[in-house]
């Protein structure tokens, strides 16, 4: 596929994840229009970029109508969406990802557009089947299916608007796909996400240090130059609507991420674990064999790499009054 000159739209442009897709679209030569409403996302993660930029509440239909017009590609990122701690006190904001999905692809039909690309995520697995840590689990693609049994709201959302891309494919021959992103973090990412938390915590040098849950917790924390790579060549390789993981088969615990971050950042610091806290499913590993198979893809940064580049990036653009402004309300807010 040839980028140069294609009208591109970046839902939720300046979001972490959208911003570093947005900047390898414009590198590939996309003519790029994001279009957000920043209420998570940041405009100084933009501002340099050449690129168009629409301020607007895509829950709103107009806006959705303009963002689309004129548009071939369309990458979905725009979501109400946080960490743990968020998604799963905000159900109902969670819910309205629903409508915001559904209006960006009927008004991306209705406008002509060639192809969309959607940001789902692990969150689409049945919970229960991440629920055992004495198991080397790794969710592949087929384990999503009927009776369905996704994560939270914000999981039902995402499998919806799955389902959705599927019917717009089958039906009216559109060409979508999903990606389901597996717990993304690098630079950009916000301290509502357990590494960020974690990277905050060690450079403001708070003891104890706080865990979130056992500490046991399994999660594949997966680079964001990955998730953006990725995600381009599903764009790329991938028409029927067809969803793929994007995560790596890295299995790293909570308690590792956290001495690995003590080690690095304030190595006199003990743990205090926190149980009460909201951990979400124990054990969440994506395969990435189908990713192999139909896009070449697989993720090129090693977990401890990718952590120590971005514990350098926020030391490097954070003093250490922003890193504690409000960081409470950040662990848990978006
Ligand atoms: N970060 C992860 O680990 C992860 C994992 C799986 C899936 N995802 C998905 O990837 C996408 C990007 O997530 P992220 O973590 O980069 O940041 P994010 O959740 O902050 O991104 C959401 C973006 O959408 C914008 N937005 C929200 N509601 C909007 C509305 N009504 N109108 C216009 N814009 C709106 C926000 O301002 C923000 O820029 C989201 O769809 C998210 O669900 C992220």
């Amino acid at each position: 596929m040839n980028w140069k000159n294609n009208k591109v739209l970046v839902t939720g442009g300046a979001s972490f994840i959208g911003s570093h897709l947005t900047e390898q679209l414009i590198e590939l030569g996309a003519k790029v229009r994001i279009a957000d409403n920043f209420s998570s996302g940041e405009k100084s993660h933009v501002k340099s970029l050449d690129c168009e930029i629409l301020e607007g509440d895509l829950l709103n239909p107009g806006f959705c109508n303009q963002v689309t017009d004129g548009i071939e590609t369309v990458f979905h990122l725009a979501a109400d969406h946080g960490g743990r701690g968020y998604i799963d006190a905000h159900q109902v904001e969670c819910s309205t990802n629903m409508i915001l999905d559904g209006q960006v692809f009927r008004h991306a039909h209705q406008n002509g557009v060639e192809k969309i690309i959607f940001a789902s995520s692990g969150c689409v697995y049945p919970t229960s089947a991440q629920m055992d840590i004495s198991k080397e689990v790794f969710l592949h693609e087929d384990m999503v299916t009927p009776p369905y049994e996704a994560d939270d709201l914000y999981g039902w959302a995402k499998l919806m608007a799955e389902l959705t891309l599927k019917a717009y494919h089958q039906q009216l021959g559109i060409s979508t796909a999903s990606c389901r992103y597996f717990t993304v973090y690098g630079p950009r990412c916000t301290e509502n996400h357990a590494v960020m938390a974690m990277i905050a915590r060690g450079y403001l040098k708070l003891d104890p240090f706080e865990v979130w849950g056992n500490g046991e917790q399994i999660r594949n924390w997966t680079y964001v130059d990955d998730i953006v790579s990725g995600t381009i060549a599903t764009a790329e390789k991938i028409h029927d609507g067809t969803s793929i993981n994007l995560g790596t088969m890295e299995r790293i615990k909570v308690k590792d991420c956290a001495n690995q971050v003590i080690d690095t950042l304030n190595p006199r610091a003990t743990v205090k674990l926190l149980t009460d806290k909201p951990t979400g499913p124990l054990n969440r590993v994506a395969s990435n064999a189908l990713a192999k198979e139909l896009l070449d893809w697989e993720p090129k940064t090693f977990f401890q790499v990718g952590l120590q580049k971005t514990i350098q990036w926020y030391i490097d653009s954070k003093t250490t009054e922003q890193a504690s402004a409000d960081l409470t309300r950040k662990l848990v807010g978006r």
